[in-house]
């Protein structure tokens, strides 16, 4: 799965005389899923996670750029190729299980379905292949009649994993799949998942703003800002290999085990998506901007770590720990 240079603008009504403004969801991102590969993406609330996950699901048309799928151009195919190639290869579980199934069918049914709306099996097949759906999950055979109302919210994402695995996908996507569970089952979730990646070989993302569960779920990691990517580095060594100042940012807030790096406090808040600022549109706060970062984007930078490939815009990377050093702001 590729995306060029994708963007996605939201036409948005503005207010009283302004007529209509552009909410720039996402911009210019270029990304490589491959095969059998977790890729996490991470970032604050509004940054373009979701509108991400669903250009790389085919939910969201973009609005330029190259969506490719096995090399084949999703928006260039016809609606019917695109459902039945690309659809079928491709599972979806989002963060509400609750909104996301139809609360009037049995489980069976919801599981069923994709195998309905692909035609494919008979009735018999498909019940078989749902108790196996079920089984694999970890759902028991009792709830098989049961409606989402009276499952648990750990049960109902369980549901959402077995209908998106229904049609055997190469690749699942998973935005935010914990965040609307109780603490006590999220671990158990991240586990399946896990799990199901390792032995389906399944190529994983995984989106959440829960920087140590990307981190445990994931072998690259994607930071997102405002709409862009703005690094992607390997998982392992993060915090070492990372050169962004935002992903460190975003990585220093967590406690960590070995190492006590400070938090590095990010002031104010995310600029508005409709008037993003210019260059760098992480310099509004970030403590290493200098004029420069005003003037154009900075270019993508490429170097090798240990990990695997660091890929990351900024023209002041952070290369030892002085660099996390922020000056006090004056009073
Ligand atoms: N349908 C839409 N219409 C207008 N703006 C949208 C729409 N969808 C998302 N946005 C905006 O796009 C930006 C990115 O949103 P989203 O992808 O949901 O971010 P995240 O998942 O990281 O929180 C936000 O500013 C959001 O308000
Ligand atoms: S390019 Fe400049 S503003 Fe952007 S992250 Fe790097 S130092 Fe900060
Ligand atoms: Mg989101």
């Amino acid at each position: 799965m590729t995306l060029e240079d994708v963007s996605v603008v939201h036409k948005v009504r503005g207010s009283g005389l302004l007529g209509s403004a552009s909410v720039y969801a996402l911009t210019e991102a270029s990304l490589v899923i491959r095969a059998g590969e977790t890729v996490g993406v991470v970032g604050e609330s509004g940054c373009g996670k979701t509108t991400l996950a669903r250009v790389l699901v085919g939910l969201q048309r973009p609005t330029s750029g190259r969506v490719a799928f096995r090399g084949q151009s999703l928006w260039e195919m016809s609606s019917r190729e695109r459902r039945l190639t690309f659809g079928a290869s491709v599972g979806t579980v989002f963060q509400d299980p609750s909104t996301a199934l139809n609360r009037r069918m049995t489980v069976q049914r919801i599981i069923a379905d994709p195998l309905v709306v692909h035609h494919r099996g008979s009735s018999a097949t498909r019940a078989t292949r749902v108790r196996e759906l079920m089984d694999l999950v970890g759902l028991p055979s009792a709830v098989a009649d049961a409606v989402p109302a009276q499952l648990s919210g750990g049960q109902r994402q369980r549901v959402a994993i077995a209908r998106a695995l229904a049609l055997e996908p190469s690749l699942l996507v998973a935005d935010e799949p914990t965040s609307a569970l109780d603490v006590s089952v999220r671990a158990q979730i991240l586990n399946l998942l896990d799990q199901l990646q390792s032995d389906l070989g399944l190529a994983m993302v995984f989106v959440s703003h829960d920087i140590q569960t990307v981190r445990r779920m994931s072998r690259r990691i994607v930071t997102m800002y405002l709409g862009r990517i703005a690094e992607e580095a390997p998982a392992v060594a993060v915090e070492e290999v990372a050169r962004h100042p935002y992903t460190h940012a975003l990585f220093s807030a967590t406690p960590r085990l070995l190492s006590a790096t400070r938090p590095i406090p990010l002031r104010g808040r995310v600029p508005s998506a409709t008037n993003p600022p210019s260059g760098c549109n992480f310099r509004t706060r970030c403590w290493r901007a200098s004029d420069e970062c005003a003037e154009r984007l900075p270019p993508l930078s490429q170097e090798e770590s240990e990990g695997g490939e660091v890929r990351y815009r900024c023209i002041h990377p952070i290369r030892e720990p002085n660099d996390l050093i922020q000056p006090t702001p004056s009073p």
